[in-house]
């Protein structure tokens, strides 16, 4: 179950993570923490490039740690930035493939969690791997 202080865990975890962000092109850094089935939480930063289009976001690297180790199922996500902003398309994408009912947590730069969603609500009408073997 995802408590209060298990919230506030995943927030501060993430709020961390942002110190690692490799963001000088866009200077903006985004920190994620993801915390899956299993207990384990797995934290992640934007990690920018020269070559702009193949940098990658806080959210999916935390995601492919977790499923680089064959934990794959999500069960929240805690987003930091300074202004609160909101995964990606590609994110929420990549999210729901592990965890449509995963819940998102979008917090601020003081660590106040500013929206609380599931990755369902973000993505209405995801494209599943159902849709593969219809
Ligand atoms: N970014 C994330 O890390 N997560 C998101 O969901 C939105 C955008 C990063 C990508 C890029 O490094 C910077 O924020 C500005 O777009």
């Amino acid at each position: 179950m995802l408590t209060d202080e298990l919230k506030e865990k995943l927030v501060q975890t993430a709020l961390q993570a942002c110190q690692w962000s490799y963001s000088p092109y866009s200077h903006y850094a985004v920190g994620a923490a993801l915390l899956t089935r299993s207990g384990r939480i797995y934290d992640g930063a934007n990690i920018e490039n020269a070559a702009y289009p193949t940098s990658i976001c806080a959210e999916r690297v935390a995601a492919f740690k977790a499923v680089s180790e064959g934990d794959l199922e999500f069960e929240a996500v805690a987003v930091v930035t300074r202004n609160g902003g909101t995964p990606c398309g590609s994110c929420r994408q990549v999210l729901s493939e592990f965890g449509l009912d995963a819940a998102v947590l979008i917090a601020d730069g003081e660590g106040k969690i500013v929206q609380e969603t599931t990755v369902r609500e973000l993505l209405p009408g995801a494209f599943g791997p159902q849709k593969l073997v219809e």
